[in-house]
């Protein structure tokens, strides 16, 4: 089955959670078009939908943000564009003096069975650290604390209790059952 990304760090943890419920998961490495869309559910619904009219095997994609409760949601669906422009250091900036730390990561996991769409999602709640931590992973795990380590310091720990890890495992344990069927 395809992992359609661009996202490297993306591919490697979901290859890594793959191998633990053992499925093989091939990279198809793809820029594709997101749509602007309030909700990360139709972000990936509809970027599943137009992948499926030129890709016909079986694939899956994952659309993930980081959701900040004092920023009412911020960054959320626009996490790869405030990643790439303020960074980490710009999150921290804008978090300065704020007491209330909450935040969680979501990942949305559109699946497409040669028929139809099936949506999936997995949510980890942490907290904003103070300062950049770590140097594993990719994106804002140097900023996201859980249970006092950052993701950046948790190395293979992350793919046990990541928002990632938790979509898959809804996603491996259907798709299992519904091979039985
Ligand atoms: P998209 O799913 O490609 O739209 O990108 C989501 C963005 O959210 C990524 O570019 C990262 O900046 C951030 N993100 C998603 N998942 C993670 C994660 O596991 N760790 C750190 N940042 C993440």
């Amino acid at each position: 089955m395809y992992f359609i990304t661009s996202n490297e760090g993306k591919f490697r943890e979901v290859s890594r959670i793959a191998k633990y419920f053992g499925i093989e998961v091939e990279w198809l490495r793809m820029d594709y078009l997101e749509p602007q869309c309030s909700e990360l559910e139709e972000v990936a619904r509809i970027s599943a939908e137009i992948i499926s009219k030129k890709i016909k095997e079986n694939f899956f994609i994952e659309d993930s943000g980081l959701f900040i409760e004092a920023l009412k949601g911020f960054p959320g669906v626009y996490s790869s564009y405030i990643f790439k422009t303020i960074g980490n250091e710009g999150i921290l900036k804008l978090m300065d003096g704020i007491t209330n730390r909450r935040a969680y990561f979501k990942a949305v996991l559109a699946y497409w069975d040669g028929k139809e769409i099936h949506i999936f999602e997995g949510k980890v709640e942490g907290e904003i650290a103070t300062e950049i931590r770590g140097s594993g992973g990719f994106g804002f795990d140097p900023i996201f604390l859980y249970n006092k380590k950052t993701f950046a310091e948790m190395g293979d720990e992350k793919n046990e209790v990541s928002h990632r890890r938790r979509v898959l495992e809804k996603f491996f344990t259907w798709l299992q059952k519904s091979r039985d069927l």
